[in-house]
């Protein structure tokens, strides 16, 4: 049984922060940002909206647009970093808002690359015939656990969510394969280490010591990125037979211009067959990806046949790749 995408939807805070305010909270600059990483704006959750009012809606885009009905759904994978709560799943959340009456629903945490680890989990109900609809979503409110006081970080990142209804198929246009990878011997360059069991929220301690903000050692994962997408990407390409050149779009996480045209240039994809958006909303984690395709797609950007590429790394570490038949 194949696999193919049948929409996708994607949600955004309509709160845009730039560059030029950021240089208002911090000691930083549009020219620091743009050059180190590409980020120009990003979008900020308003009061009211959490990981589920996004997730929620690029789902019901994605439903729209494969001519689904909620209860038709019979999984929805949602991929997060900042659920609701601890518990239960936002993905609970997300059904009772979509009326997914059906569907078995949980979270799945793999960080930026939570999306794809979301395709692949899909990929192997569906291939074994265990269902026949499911939705994968990818939403993060970062900026709610960004400290706002540290320019290494708070320029970094972004809110909001991206989608895609994935169905059994018989027809070419397909999911060909996906691949996931972890290397857990670096879990310590980036990471929330407050909120959680060792640095619980309810300890005053992890309160002021700062534990419930992000904490990342940039430049190492900046390295480890970008030999690990290109890892990734590789393995997609040679478990399909196929060339860098047979690529017609690469999606990759959006995480750093740099790490991305790296990783384009190792791998030999020309600069004009990747799609971008970083500029517009920073890094969204495991909803980048999923964003990045949905605009694609409803700019008619990706063509019918073509290969397309999706790739991603981040904390865990946790990597991964997907290619589709469009
Ligand atoms: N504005 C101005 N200066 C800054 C800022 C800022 N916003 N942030 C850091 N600096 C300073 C640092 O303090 C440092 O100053 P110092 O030399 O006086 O100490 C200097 O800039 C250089 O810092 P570096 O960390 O060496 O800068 P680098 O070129 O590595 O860029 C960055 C930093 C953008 C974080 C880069 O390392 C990066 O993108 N790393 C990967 C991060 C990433 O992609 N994480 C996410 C992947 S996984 C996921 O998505 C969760």
């Amino acid at each position: 049984m194949n696999v193919r995408i049948a929409g996708t939807g994607s949600a955004l805070p309509g709160k845009i922060l730039t560059n030029a305010e950021l240089e208002k909270l911090v000691d930083t600059s549009d020219e620091w940002i743009t050059t180190r990483t590409g980020i120009k704006e990003r979008r900020i959750a308003a009061e009211g909206e959490y990981t589920s009012t996004f997730a929620a809606e690029a789902g019901r885009k994605a439903l729209e647009m494969a001519g689904v009905k909620p209860e038709e759904i019979d999984f929805i994978i949602l991929s997060t970093v900042t659920p609701d709560f601890p518990f239960p799943s936002t993905a609970c959340i997300v059904q009772d808002m979509l009326g997914a009456v059906n569907a078995t629903a949980f979270d799945l945490s793999a960080a930026c690359s939570g999306f794809i680890f979301g395709l692949s989990v899909a990929e192997k109900y569906l291939r074994s015939g265990s269902a026949q609809k499911i939705l994968v979503i990818g939403s993060e409110t970062l900026t709610r656990i960004v400290d706002w006081n540290d320019r290494n970080t708070c320029v970094l990142f972004g809110d909001g969510a991206g989608a895609v209804v994935l169905e059994a198929s018989d027809g070419d246009h397909s999911l060909l394969s996906t691949h996931t990878f972890s290397n857990g011997s670096y879990w310590n360059l980036l990471y929330q280490p407050g909120s959680g069991s060792r640095n619980p929220a309810t300890n005053s301690r992890t309160i002021d010591e700062k534990l419930l903000y992000v904490t990342m050692e940039g430049n190492e994962v900046f390295k480890h990125a970008v030999r690990a997408m290109e890892e990734a990407s590789v393995k997609a390409l040679e478990s399909n037979g196929l060339l860098p050149s047979d690529i017609a779009l690469l999606i990759p996480h959006q995480a750093n211009r740099r790490i991305i045209d790296a990783t384009a240039k190792r791998l030999g994809v020309a600069p004009d067959r990747l799609f971008t958006n970083l500029h517009c909303y920073g890094n969204t984690s495991s909803a980048s990806i999923p964003i990045a395709l949905d605009e694609a797609n409803r700019q008619g950007v990706i063509k019918p046949d073509s290969k397309l590429l999706l790739v991603a790394f981040g904390g865990g570490f946790a990597y991964g790749s997907a290619l589709i038949n469009w």
